[in-house]
């Protein structure tokens, strides 16, 4: 069990003082900052956009970990890695071209993600798990922070960390969702290696405190 890469979710942060929201996780012990983009037809919600995430990539001083929830992602991926996005996230389920997608990413020069949906079978990714850098394991159905973590996600990691080491990828596994001190330790025993944590750490009463003990649960 190694330390994980803790990475907050923005979308639980105040809206209104975004600054102070990112100066914060700069003096934290995050490690990368979570932006979701939801575009209200992938998921039954919208977020924020292009310019909120250049505002955010403005101040911030960590890489900026983007989560598509958007459909034909293809689309959006260069205008996303000009406003500063590191890691590129797209999602299984709305991607027809998946492997065309993560080459496209890659050659933005940016860490190539997946996201699986609850209901999606690690087993998907048998084909294509050496070309990803990053799987984000959704351990809730996504389109709104705050909900309940799905305990079948314990499971799935310890799958999809067999399939890593089985193919010889160097793909890591981040959980996004319901994520918690309580259940970050068996997370970290099933495999994971990044934990995305939103409102935990931004409705709890002391954030940077929250980022560290998770960084040291
Ligand atoms: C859900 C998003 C998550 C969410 C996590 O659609 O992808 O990143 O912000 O928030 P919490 O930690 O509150 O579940
Ligand atoms: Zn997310």
């Amino acid at each position: 069990m190694s330390v994980p890469i803790i990475s907050p979710s923005i979308l639980a942060a105040d809206f209104a003082n975004l600054q102070s929201e990112v100066e914060m996780l700069n003096n934290s012990a995050a490690d990368w900052i979570h932006i979701d983009i939801m575009d209200g037809r992938f998921v039954p919600n919208i977020s924020f956009g292009l310019p909120v995430t250049k505002a955010i990539n403005e101040h911030a001083r960590k890489p900026l970990d983007v989560h598509l929830m958007i459909e034909s992602p293809e689309n959006y991926v260069e205008a996303f890695k000009e406003v500063g996005a590191e890691i590129l996230t797209v999602h299984y389920e709305a991607c027809n071209h998946l492997h065309r997608n993560i080459q496209q990413i890659k050659a933005l020069g940016c860490k190539a993600g997946v996201a699986l949906n609850p209901h999606t079978p690690v087993e998907l990714l048998k084909d294509i798990i050496q070309e990803i850098d990053l799987v984000c394991m959704m351990s809730v159905n996504p389109g709104f922070g705050g909900q309940r973590f799905i305990q079948q996600t314990y499971s799935k990691v310890k799958c999809l960390k067999e399939l890593i080491s089985e193919k010889d990828s160097s793909a890591i596994i981040e959980i996004d969702g319901g994520v918690n001190h309580d259940n970050a330790p068996s997370l970290l025993q099933a495999g994971a290696d990044v934990l995305v944590a939103g409102s935990f750490v931004f409705n709890s009463k002391d954030p940077i405190d929250t980022i560290s003990n998770l960084k040291n649960v």
